[in-house]
């Protein structure tokens, strides 16, 4: 069968579409030229999950409620895609949870690429396609109760926060007065999907990635607005009675189809199962000006 492969060089195996080939993980979602899919009128939005057999992308700990990433779910292999991901984008879509995560040390700081060894060719491959060193931040949140972390002024980011028209009017002009722009693209406190794309391509931005949770891609999903779902499906069944899934609303219906665009195998990755890097395009994606 396969060696064991563990090395980021070593080939995976593609197996849809036909036909059947060994391709190289580095740069596979890089040849996908996301960066070039979108307009200003017609933003390209994308996202990554990785998920187990049974469905889980987050556990809950029922001692203190809060919700993490089990360790064993994510890999070296699928870090290096979501990195490549986010290569590709002009602006980048976060929300308040990650940031309050961030500043509780739940999470590590991914609002920046490049500036590691591991990541250093993504920073010239952006050189080189004509993009920003790094991509702009939109922080999503409704409750507008955050802490702004420093590595984006530091790192010349351009960086705006979405949320809705009925937010907090305390809270907003705290925010100007830091000097950040709002968005305002929703109707009550939440921020909608098609007027946030709108606004963004409005500013310019046309590749743009949901670096979000279960609630964000719903948004998005629900308005339209999603072209192209990244799903790495893990060869693990995790069990624990408290989880997330990828979407968390009511019953979604036709709005849910996707077509399968591609799909990788990784025999090696993680220790003792293999994973699956599949990549679906939206069957119902509507201009956000529409
Ligand atoms: N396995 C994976 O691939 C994967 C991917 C992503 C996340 N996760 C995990 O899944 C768990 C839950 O994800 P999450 O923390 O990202 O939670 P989430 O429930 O998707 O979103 C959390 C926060 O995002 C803001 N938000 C979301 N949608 C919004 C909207 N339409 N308008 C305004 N604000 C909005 C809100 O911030 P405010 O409270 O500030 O209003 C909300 O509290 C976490 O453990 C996370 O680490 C796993």
């Amino acid at each position: 069968m396969f060696p064991f492969m563990n090395a980021m060089t070593e080939p995976i195996l593609r197996l849809y579409p036909p036909p059947f080939a060994e391709v190289s993980l580095q740069g596979l979602y890089l040849g996908q030229r996301l960066h070039r899919l979108g307009t200003r009128k017609s933003p390209f939005v994308y996202a990554n999950f990785v998920a187990s057999l049974d469905g889980r992308i987050a556990l809950e700990d029922p001692a203190t409620g809060k919700t993490y990433l089990p360790k064993s779910l994510t890999s070296p292999h699928d870090f290096r895609l979501f990195l490549e991901l986010e290569a590709q984008a002009d602006c980048l879509i976060t929300h308040g949870g990650y940031l309050r995560a961030l500043a509780d040390k739940d999470l590590g700081n991914v609002l920046q690429l490049g500036l590691d060894a591991e990541s250093r060719d993504l920073a010239e491959w952006r050189k080189t396609e004509g993009l920003t060193p790094q991509p702009a931040v939109v922080i999503a949140s409704a409750s507008l109760d955050f802490p702004m972390p420093p590595s984006i002024r530091e790192n010349g980011q351009a960086c705006y926060i979405a949320t809705g028209r009925n937010a907090d009017p305390a809270r907003l002009e705290y925010w100007r007065s830091e000097g950040y722009d709002v968005i305002l693209a929703g109707r009550d406190r939440m921020v909608e999907g098609a007027p946030l794309v709108r606004k963004l391509g409005d500013l310019g931005y046309r590749s743009i990635y949901l670096l979000a949770g279960p609630s964000m891609l719903d948004t998005m999903v629900r308005d339209g607005q999603l072209g192209r779902l990244f799903q790495t499906i893990t060869h693990q069944l995790l069990g624990g009675a408290d989880f997330r899934t990828v979407l968390p609303g009511p019953e979604l219906g036709p709005a849910g189809c996707l077509k399968l665009r591609s799909l990788y195998y990784d025999p090696t990755s993680p220790a003792g199962a293999g994973q699956w890097f599949a990549q679906f395009d939206s069957a119902s994606i509507k201009p956000p000006h529409e």
